[in-house]
This record gives C-alpha cells, sequence and structure tokens, in this order.
C-alpha cells in the first residue's frame, strides 16, 4: 500500500478584520465577555465580492504551488463547507473550473468537521492508489448566515480558507490514520433551520429568522468537550501512538475553553497546542487547514513531526486524524496564477 502525504497547504483569508470592540458598539456584549468565554479578539469578514469558490480558489492556488505541482497535475478536488455558493451545483465544482483541473469535483457537508472528512476520504483514495493528488479545501463564508442581532451566535464565527494537497509517497510512509464519527441525535443543537427541502426559504422563515445559525451553545460545549477528548484517545491508539509522541496538536478552533479542558485530560503540553482562534474566530471547515498553514509558517512544524488534528461541529460529527508531517516545499515551485479566463474578485 502506498503512504499519503500532506504535500502542499494555503490559506486565504478577507482583509476585513472585525474585532470585539466594534461588535460591541451595535450589541450588548463586550471585549472582555467574548475573550474570557471563548478566546477570540477578532474575526475576518468577507467582502460582497468574495464567495466561498474565489475564497477557495486563492488558498487552493497557494497549496498547488507549494506541493510543486500545478493545476493539471490535481486529480481530484474535495470542497469541505456550509456555506457553499449555491446549494448545488457544487462549490468544487466552480473551483475545478476556475482553476483549469479536469478531474472530478465535490463538496462534502459534515459541518465544521468537512475538512477532517474530506482529509479522510483522500488519504484512503491515495493509499489505495485510486489517485495521486488530491485537493481538499475548507472554505466558509460564516458572516453571511449569522444573524448579526444574535450575541449568543455572531460573535463566534469568521470566514476564510485553507487547502491541502494530499499526495502519494513511497509505501515506506507513516500511515495516516483516522477516527470519524456523528450522533444525528443532536442534529438540532446546530442548524440553519430553513432554506433546504424540508423548510424550504419563504417569507414566514425570513421573518422568523430561520436562514440564520440556530445553536444550543451549552450543549454543543458539553459534545465537544467529550468528543474531542474521545475522539482523539482513539486515533491515538489506532495509530500506536501516545500523547508524549504527539509534536503539534491542532484542534478546531471553535472555543479556548473547550481546547483547554481537552488539553488537560489528554496530557499534551500548551507549547504543543496551535491556537489561532484569537485572530479568527471559528471558522468551520478552514478552521484546521488555516491553523496547520500559520503552524507552518511560525516554524511549529519540522519534518517527521507527528501532528493530531481534531474536528467536532453540526451533525453532530467529529473527526480525528493522526499524521507524519513530511517536510518543506519544494525550492522548484512554480508560481502559479489564475488562468486569465477567470476572474476572482
Ligand atoms: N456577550 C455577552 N453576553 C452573552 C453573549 C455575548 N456575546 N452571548 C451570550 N451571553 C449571555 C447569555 O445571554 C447568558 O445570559 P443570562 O445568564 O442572562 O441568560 C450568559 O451570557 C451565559 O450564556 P451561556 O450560553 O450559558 O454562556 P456560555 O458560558 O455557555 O458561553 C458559548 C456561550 C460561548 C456560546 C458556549 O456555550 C460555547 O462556546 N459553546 C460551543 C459553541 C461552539 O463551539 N459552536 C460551534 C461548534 S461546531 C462549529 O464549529 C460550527
Amino acid at each position: 500500500m502506498r503512504s499519503a502525504a500532506l504535500t502542499g497547504w494555503g490559506m486565504y483569508v478577507p482583509e476585513r478584520i472585525v474585532t470585539n470592540e466594534e461588535l460591541a458598539r451595535t450589541i450588548d456584549t463586550s471585549d472582555e465577555w467574548i475573550a474570557s468565554r471563548t478566546g477570540i479578539r477578532q474575526r475576518r469578514v468577507a467582502s460582497s465580492e468574495d464567495t466561498t469558490s474565489s475564497m477557495g480558489i486563492r488558498a487552493a492556488l497557494d497549496a498547488i504551488r507549494v506541493a510543486g505541482l500545478t493545476p493539471d497535475d490535481i486529480d481530484l478536488v474535495i470542497v469541505g463547507t456550509a456555506t457553499p455558493d449555491y446549494p448545488f451545483p457544487a462549490t468544487a465544482c466552480l473551483i475545478q473550473d476556475a482553476l483549469g483541473i479536469t478531474g472530478g469535483a465535490f463538496d462534502l457537508e459534515a459541518g465544521c468537521t468537512s475538512f477532517m472528512y474530506g482529509l479522510s476520504i483522500a488519504s484512503a483514495y491515495v493509499t489505495a492508489g485510486m489517485y495521486d493528488h488530491i485537493l481538499v479545501i475548507g472554505s466558509e463564508i460564516l458572516s453571511r448566515i449569522l444573524d448579526w442581532t444574535d450575541r449568543s451566535t455572531c460573535v463566534l464565527f469568521g470566514d476564510g480558507a485553507g487547502a491541502v494537497v494530499v499526495s502519494a509517497g513511497g509505501g515506506a510512509g507513516f500511515q495516516p490514520q483516522f477516527v470519524l464519527g456523528s450522533d444525528g441525535s443532536g442534529a438540532q443543537a446546530l442548524c440553519l433551520p430553513a432554506g433546504g427541502s424540508r423548510m424550504p426559504s419563504s417569507e414566514e422563515t425570513v421573518r422568523a429568522g430561520l436562514h440564520f445559525v440556530h445553536m444550543a451553545g451549552p450543549e454543543v460545549f458539553r459534545f465537544a468537550t467529550r468528543v474531542v477528548v474521545e475522539s482523539t484517545e482513539l486515533v491515538l491508539t489506532k495509530a500506536g501512538l501516545t500523547a508524549s509522541d504527539v509534536d503539534l496538536f491542532i484542534p478546531h478552533q471553535a472555543n479556548t475553553r473547550i481546547i483547554d479542558y481537552a488539553v488537560r485530560r489528554l496530557g499534551f503540553p500548551e507549547d504543543r497546542v496551535f491556537l489561532n482562534i484569537d485572530r479568527y474566530g471559528n471558522t468551520s471547515s478552514a478552521s484546521i487547514p488555516l491553523a496547520l498553514c500559520e503552524a507552518h509558517a511560525q516554524g511549529c512544524l519540522r519534518p517527521d513531526d507527528i501532528v493530531v488534528m481534531v474536528g467536532f461541529g453540526a451533525g453532530l460529527t467529529w473527526a480525528a486524524a493522526a499524521l507524519q508531517w513530511t517536510g518543506a516545499p519544494l525550492e522548484t515551485s512554480p508560481t502559479l496564477s489564475l488562468p486569465s479566463a477567470v476572474t476572482v474578485p
């Protein structure tokens, strides 16, 4: 069997920064409340010209360049998102077309866990020999589905995109391990009630705000603390590792209190846990690839490091992965630009 490795990574965040202080000017909240309950200080908010696909394209271009590839080399595009450009067609198809990729493309929706689910599929396809290079993207514009008058949700989320290339390696490499989970009995705890086939959008649904995120915060909090610990322990066991073997732990950036609790239970030292929630908030499917990119940029990842990542989200869903970081960008990476026919805002 072949191994699968992350050979490219890239990210894009919108320019506009919205601080907690700015939010406190329009809703009844404060920097102190948000920072102490969540760890968030600011978030990025997409401009009216940004789309989930345009942000995903920018992140993907970087990931392909870092991998030393061109779009022609990509066999498959998987996009994890809860905020696609359209209910259909898939955002992955828009990105595939914009980049001139000739392979397949599909979207995957597992709430904030979508990127991790996509990564597991890419890893399985590559190790099985089905494809050589797969682009996995997490891209989200949560700001478009938030009720900006609801302080219990709007302070938590942010926009952004991250992408990785999963490529085939020799048979000797560390095989990435995954644990995926779902508990649909918690579906209503984090939900966008209207706009699907169960409750099509109408004047009434819009008036009732049912096209916005609805969340039972404390319930999601309890679920998250449990599954982050359990799934991380499971993936470590599956990979034959213990907590002391882990060089970097990258949890979904939803709330520092969830992360602190899990890290204490799991016994990871603080300096092996990567956090950037303070600057981006919860970017859903983009959160783990964004953190991965920033961890690399900040020198927190060295070749052969063991990295454990864990995500959770709507569904309710969760996923953990243990993999080996295989290395530095190739010196020969070509400089990529968008195909000339394509305009990305
Ligand atoms: N500013 C000030 N006060 C607020 C705010 C705010 N932004 N939001 C809520 N409050 C108030 C509430 O109204 C409540 O007031 P009350 O006691 O007068 O009724 C009080 O603060 C406490 O509310 P709780 O909801 O109990 O606060 P809690 O400490 O549980 O924190 C939070 C809320 C931050 C939402 C927490 O429950 C949480 O993080 N849950 C998990 C959320 C999450 O991670 N979701 C996403 C996961 S999946 C994905 O990524 C899509």
